[in-house]
Parts: structure tokens; sequence; C-alpha cells
């Protein structure tokens, strides 16, 4: 039996970053024997049973003597059964069943295998692509359903496999097949939902289209039925495209999450997440043994809608407060830490009071002052302070729905959103600032000009009003993009009176 030692480059991701693992082999006589060190987890002994399994079955013989892997730098966690290609590869090419080697010297290799030797995807082949190009590293060999992901990084060689035997065929014979990278996936432009579907309701249309163009919190409460659920999912019809640098991102972020489709390139819609609410805390802020993201950071670039906000745990709730302010969150766990990016835009909605009647013209409610009480604990506070508009969405007349829609429809109101994102972008980049929601108060002065008439009339709001600091900054940014839709250089008046419109009744 053929001894020696070899290595193949593969990497390990933590959080949004990655690094370089060596995945060496060492085959030397003595007692079989299969040992995998570089604290591995155990997924990674489970490895050693799928590459085993998997070597016999595409007809290679694994080493009856001692066989020991090291996943170096140890220093580095590593997790998830992605090394299994590369060690699979790694033995093969040690004991010589591997013949053409030159084609494994500077590539990355990552993949799980089956135990029949087929390849099976596997999470965040394009952060590993991404660190292969910069290092210099000219290729990649990943599983096929990961190809087009990784193609997304231009100047790399990718080359897809479907199993292990395929595969070191194409490597002895020098006919690894290379993967085109694939045009970028087409911005959508049907969607499921429509605003020219919900009836009525055009106070909350302008509100969302509002919060769609500045990326503003938006709070809706109504009774039930009158459509709350309805407005918001129609929200992604109306969502401006994503810049390149932004699907890149939200790619990244879904490509660790196992969150993209197979074959999925970029991802081109914003995301639009709507977790239930009965989902745990790690799966709405993200956790786990290894810090994987959450909803939050799934929503990144997009919405995160809390329908039946007030149903929410509260432990989740209060824990949006900080990645809401910061834009990112930090999660440490005993296995190590993360940091992932939460900038969205978060939409709630909620019934006024448990039986969801209060302030209903048609029906009385039912609820006692202590349920009221409670119910007005659990919506109140730090976390109603993050929301930038609220609005009442009242119930629709029943003559009305029974009317051919006549309302404004998703493709007026994305054009309007459109128009003012860009007017945004262009007069806010210098700040490194997306949207008018992620302004800081040093930005204020800059950006959000009030006119004469309308800085005496914010002065005489603000002492009527008894309006808290951030709610003054609150409604400069929610003028600022009220402004923006009207093509406006100065905040005047009509705007300012709107924006203070849409604050808290609550
Ligand atoms: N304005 C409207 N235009 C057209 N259909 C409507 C409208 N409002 C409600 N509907 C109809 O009523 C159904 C229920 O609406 P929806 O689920 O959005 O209500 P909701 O406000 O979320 O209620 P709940 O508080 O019970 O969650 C919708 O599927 C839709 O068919
Ligand atoms: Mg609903």
């Amino acid at each position: 039996m053929h001894m020696g030692a070899s290595f193949i480059f593969s990497a390990a991701h933590e959080g949004l970053f990655s690094t370089r693992v060596c995945v060496e082999v060492d085959i030397s006589n003595g007692l079989p024997r299969f040992t995998i060190v570089g604290l591995p987890d155990t997924a990674i002994s489970e490895a050693r049973e799928r590459v085993r399994a998997a070597m016999k079955n595409s007809g290679f013989t694994f080493p009856r003597t001692r066989v020991t892997v090291n996943l170096a730098p140890a220093s580095i966690k590593k997790q998830g059964p992605m090394y299994d290609l590369a060690i699979a590869l790694s033995i093969l090419r040690a004991n010589g069943q591997l013949t053409n080697t030159d084609p494994l010297d500077n590539v990355f290799v990552i993949g799980e295998l089956a135990l029949n030797g087929a390849l099976r995807p596997v999470r965040g082949a394009l952060l590993a692509a991404t660190l292969a190009k910069e290092l210099g590293i000219t290729g990649i060999i990943l599983p096929a359903e990961n190809a087009d992901e990784a193609a997304q990084v231009g100047g790399l060689k990718v080359h897809p496999a479907t199993s292990l035997h395929e595969l070191v065929f194409n490597i002895n014979q020098d006919t690894l097949p290379t993967h085109k990278k694939s045009p970028r996936n087409k911005i959508p432009t049907t969607y499921d939902r429509d605003f020219h579907e919900v009836r009525g309701q055009e106070q909350a249309k302008r509100a969302l289209t509002i919060a769609a163009a500045g990326g503003h919190n938006i709070f809706m409460s109504g009774p039930p039925g009158s459509g709350k659920t309805m407005l918001a999912r129609a929200l992604p019809s109306i969502l401006p495209p994503m810049s390149a640098q932004e699907s890149l991102e939200v790619t990244k972020i879904h490509s660790i999450a196992g969150t993209l489709k197979a074959r999925e390139g970029l991802v081109s819609a914003r995301p639009f997440r709507s977790p239930h609410h009965t989902s745990s805390y790690v799966a709405i802020i993200g956790g786990g043994i290894y810090p994987r993201p959450g909803e939050i950071t799934l929503a990144h670039h997009g919405v995160l809608f809390l329908d039946e906000f007030s149903e929410f745990g509260r432990k989740a709730i209060e824990n949006l407060r900080q990645p809401l302010e910061d834009g990112e969150v930090n999660i440490s766990r005993a296995s190590g830490s993360a940091t992932y990016p939460t900038q969205f835009m978060l939409v709630a909605a909620s019934n006024p009071c448990p039986c969801g009647f209060a302030n209903d013209p048609t029906h009385t409610c039912e609820c006692r002052p202590a349920q009221l009480q409670r119910y007005k604990e659990r919506c109140s506070g730090p976390i109603m302070d993050r929301f930038d508009l609220f609005i009442e969405v009242p119930r629709v007349k029943t003559n009305d729905l029974a009317q051919t829609p006549t309302g404004t429809s998703s493709v007026e109101m994305r054009e309007q959103v459109c128009a003012a994102r860009l007017l945004q972008l262009e007069r806010n980049k210098c700040k490194g600032v997306l949207y008018n929601q992620q302004l800081r108060t040093k930005h204020l002065r800059d950006i959000c000009k009030l006119d004469k008439e309308g800085a005496e009339f914010l002065k005489k709001a603000t002492d009527a009003l008894h309006l808290s600091a951030r709610a003054f900054t609150r409604v400069l940014k929610v003028s600022r993009t009220i402004a923006d839709l009207a093509d406006e250089k100065n905040i005047n008046v009509a705007h300012l009176s709107e924006a203070i419109q849409y604050r808290a009744s609550l």
C-alpha cells in the first residue's frame, strides 16, 4: 500500500468572515486507524464515516493503515460537513489513487459527501470563493449546486462536481469542467400582491410609500380584517431594486444561513421576512451552537415584517432595539462569536387591543381595563420609540369592497419610491448613509434643511406637542423623505405637518 502525505486547501467561516484551512493527510504504517484532529466538532467526526463509505462506494480503496487528517490551523473553529471532499481528495492524493495532482495545487475544495459518493451542497460557498480570489488562488472545486453562487466572484475558475468518482476521473484526465457565470438574475417585475388589490386605505398606502422611500420603520394598528397583513405583504412590490453591492451582501448572508435556493446566483429581490410570532428568540435574533444569522440578519437591506406584533416574545422584541440602532448584531457563544449586519426596515402590525375593536366606530371594545393595560404595556416603551410612522388602518366599508379597485397601484407607488431613493443616494452618499432613516443627529443640520416658515412651525410644534429629542429627530427624517417624494430641496410646513400626523397616538 502507498504511504505518503498531502494537503489541500479549504475554508472556514466565522460570521461573514472566512479563513483558509489546510486539510493535511498523513498515511503511515500501523494498525488501521482513521483520526481527524484540529478541533473538529462532532460533524467532522461523522465526516470520517461519510468519507470512508463514499470512497468505498466510488470504487476506491480506503487505506488499511494509519490515516491522520489535520485541519489546520487548529485555533480556528470549524463546523459543518464541508471538509468531506477535501479530506477524501487528500487521502486519494496521499496514497496515489489520484495520479494527476497538479490541478489541486492552487484550488480550494469544499463539499459534503453522501455515502454513495455523490456531492451535496454546502453553506458559505460564495464566501469561500471570495476568499480564494483574495488570496490569489486560481480555482475552486465544489458541488454543482453551489457553482452559480461561487461564479459570482469574477476571475476565479469554478469547477462543479457531482460525484467523487467523476471528479477524480476528471482530475486524472485533466478534463475538469469550468462553470460559466450566469447572467445576473432579472429583478422581478411581477409580484404576487399588488397595492391595486387593496380597496381604499389610501392613507396607509401613502404612509407605506414614505416608509419604503426612506427605509422608515412603520407600525400599523387596526381592527381584525381591515387589511393590515394584506398591505404589508404588498410591500415587496414597491421596494426599490438593490444595488450590485447590496445584492452581494444579501447573497453572502443567505449563503451562510443555507437559505439560498439551489442554483441561485445572486439574490436580486430585496428580502421580505415575516417570521411567525411563535418563532424563538434565536430564530429572530440569531444564535445557536455556532452563531447563525437570525431573521433580523436575513432581512438585511430589506423588510422585517412582524405581524401580530403584540404576540411576539418580550425578549425578542426588547432585543431588537440594539440591532435597529446599530445596524448590526453581535452574537457570542462558547464556540465563537459572530457579527452580522442588520439594516432592515421594521414593519409591525397589530390590533389596538385584545378584542381588536378599540377605536372602531362600529363595534364596542369588550376588553377589561386590566387587559387593555397589559396589552399596552407589551406594545410600549423603548421599542415603540423606534417606529418612525404610526398609522391607523380602519375597516373598509362593505360598499367599497364590492366595487372594482380604483386606488393607487404598486407601479405608481414604486416610481415615487425609486425617484425619492435616487435623490437620497445622491445627497447622502458623502455621509455613508443610504436612506434617510439612517441619518444621524450630526447629519441633520446639513441634510434636513428647513425653509423659514418650516423652522418656525417646527419650533411651535415641538413646544405645543412636547416632542422629545428622539421624536424631534424622527419628524425631521420623515419630513425629509416626504420632501424627497415631492422632489423639494428644502423641507416646508406641508412636509412637516404630514410627518407630525404619523406620530404615535398610543
Ligand atoms: N382594504 C381591503 N381591500 C381588499 N380586501 C380587503 C381589504 N381589507 C381586508 N380585505 C380582505 O380581508 C382579508 C383579511 O385582511 P387581513 O388579513 O389583511 O386583515 P388584518 O388587518 O391583517 O386582520 P387581523 O387583525 O385579523 O390580522 C384579506 O385577505 C382581504 O381579502
Ligand atoms: Mg393580520
